[in-house]
């Protein structure tokens, strides 16, 4: 099931303004919707309570009560309006409404607690919020609701507005998430789902409307990139292969101007990739090395490049891993996913900016031509490796992408890998881990993690850990035991990246959820297009 999002701009709409409130709410009431959300905040209930109703100057909820014919007042005897923060009370027609010239359907109170009075601008207290009005929109009949979003933005800064927006949209587009809808190669049967709502319209005033019709292109474009990241990440392994994953991206060149390139297996042979050819080695499927390219900015603009793990099914190898939850090595190629998920947005919002994607992609089989441990491969950097773990296929894959980028000349280069389970043990399945020497980088990348709410924790790349890496046989080892195997996994990447700025985001903990609700997340899209849309 698709959403679909729009806006609807009231030019003088303006809750937080004594004189133009009655007539503001006059309008937004006078929509014909099934659902019209507002918030409202912990003031504006003490207010009410105190009777200031029978004054001259009514407030927000005073006002909806008199328009309302006394349902406010009804809600509140019975206890449903309360100044919690993220609290939801839904009011449903009543024969009084019509009279007033009120077509809405419901009218759905969220409250804000005390947000707009606390300079908390994390948008932590917005997103519990939103996503309590969004379930409550859910779970009923309502097919279209009006999100007056200046009733959230209250006490915020314009710039807000575009951040709440997309965050709005990106829940919505989360909670309207059915695997496999898309997908033209799933055969199986999908799973229906209950959920009504159809259509979310963002209402406005003069004062927002650029920000956000701006921002509701943007989120569109955010859930379109992530519902394909989710889909390709949850598409089972016999089905989404390298070569499904290079027939994706090239059929989004049809439908958008990215321009997409595959390579196979003789290609990446000529280019000298030794370390990602062994990986391929045990399986019977080709490997694909996929790029693509959003020309959004000048000509001779440098791009940020975006590099994707895309392991189809990680085994082990012959370091096979163990049985439990193996099936869900085929979410190995979610950086994959996510690159070509955030290239695809890219496109849709005609992001200003030059953006390369490039995605290594193979299984990891054991068989009888798979790679040994004790293997020595060569590189495209020249660099030799002796691989003493198959299992650690991913760092051997990326290794020779991120040599290949360097005829980029990029900008930036951020690659996206679930590259060790080390990484869940230390951030869990909260942060993604994050890995760089720039310092830009690092304060851009937490910065639009968490605008998204899909953030990022810094771990360290220091040169003590390379010690880790020795081979008394080659020029580096491609696994350094056990004590922090992420950052070990993140040193030798960087052995490669010596020629750019870069960063490396390790996903293994927050691309996918297991157990009854397992499917992918669809992150980093959010946090990745949110760096690109800061940058542009
Ligand atoms: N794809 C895995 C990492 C992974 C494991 C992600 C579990 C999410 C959940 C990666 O290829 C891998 O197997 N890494 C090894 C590295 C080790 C052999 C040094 C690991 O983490 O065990
Ligand atoms: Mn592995
Ligand atoms: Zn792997």
């Amino acid at each position: 099931m698709t959403i679909h999002f729009s806006t609807k701009i009231f030019p003088q709409a303006e809750l937080g303004n004594q004189k133009s409130l009655k007539s503001s709410l006059n309008t937004l009431l006078a929509q014909a919707t099934d659902c019209l959300v507002l918030a409202y905040s912990k003031a504006d209930l003490k207010d009410f309570g105190s009777g200031k109703a029978a004054k001259a100057k009514l407030g927000l909820l005073a006002e909806l009560d008199q328009l309302l014919g006394g349902s406010i007042s009804n809600a509140n005897i019975v206890g449903d309006l309360d100044a919690k923060q993220a609290s939801v009370c839904v009011l449903r027609a009543e024969k009084s409404w019509s009279a007033n010239g009120v077509k809405a359907k419901r009218v759905l109170l969220v409250s804000l607690g005390d947000l707009h009075l606390s300079n908390d601008r994390s948008l932590t207290a917005y997103s519990k919020i939103a996503r309590a009005a969004l379930k409550a929109l859910s779970g009923s009949s309502i097919e279209n609701a009006l999100w007056f979003i200046p009733s959230f933005s209250l006490a915020h800064h314009a710039s807000f507005i575009a951040d709440e927006v997309r965050l709005t949209i990106q829940y919505a587009g989360d909670q309207a998430y059915r695997f496999g809808v898309r997908q033209p190669a799933m055969k199986f049967k999908v799973k229906d789902h209950a959920d009504t709502l159809k259509h979310l319209i963002f209402a406005g005033n003069n004062a927002c409307s650029k920000q956000l019709k701006d921002a509701v292109i943007q989120g569109i474009a955010m859930v379109e990139g992530m519902n394909l990241a989710k889909d390709l990440g949850n598409l089972p392994p016999n089905i989404c292969t390298p070569t499904y994953l290079g027939k994706t991206a090239q059929s989004l060149s049809k439908k958008t101007s990215l321009k997409v390139e595959v390579l196979g297996r003789k290609q990446i042979e000529a280019l000298g990739m030794g370390s990602f050819l062994s990986v391929t080695q045990g399986s019977d499927t080709p490997p694909q090395f996929i790029v693509m390219r959003h020309q959004g900015g000048k000509a001779g603009e440098a791009p940020t490049v975006l590099v994707g793990k895309g392991i189809t099914f990680d085994t082990g190898g012959i370091s096979l891993k163990p049985g439990e939850a193996m099936d869900e090595m085929k979410y190995d190629m979610c950086g994959a996913a996510s690159v070509i998920g955030t290239m695809y947005a890219a496109a849709l919002m005609k992001l200003k900016k030059n953006i390369i994607g490039v995605v290594p992609s193979c299984e990891n089989m054991p068989s009888g031509s798979a790679t040994r441990p004790g293997d020595i491969v060569k590189s495209m950097s020249g660099q030799t490796i002796e691989i003493l773990n198959t299992d650690a296929e991913g760092r051997l894959i990326l290794c020779d992408a991120l040599t290949y980028v360097e005829r980029f000349k990029p900008k930036a280069v951020i690659d996206v890998a679930t590259l060790t389970g080390a990484c869940i043990i230390a951030l869990g399945h909260v942060h993604s881990g994050l890995f760089s020497d720039d310092e830009d980088l690092v304060s851009a990348l937490t910065k639009a993690g968490q605008v998204s709410l899909d953030t990022v924790w810094r771990l360290p790349l220091d040169a003590a850990y390379h010690e880790q890496l020795k081979s008394n046989f080659a020029d580096v080892a491609n696994i350094g035991g056990r004590p922090a195997g992420s950052v070990t996994a993140a040193c030798f990447l960087s052995r490669f990246t010596e020629k750019y700025k870069w960063a490396h985001l390790d996903i293994a903990g927050t691309a996918w959820k297991s157990g009854a609700a397992k499917g992918s997340t669809g992150r980093p899209v959010p946090l990745l297009l949110n760096y690109l849309l800061e940058q542009s």
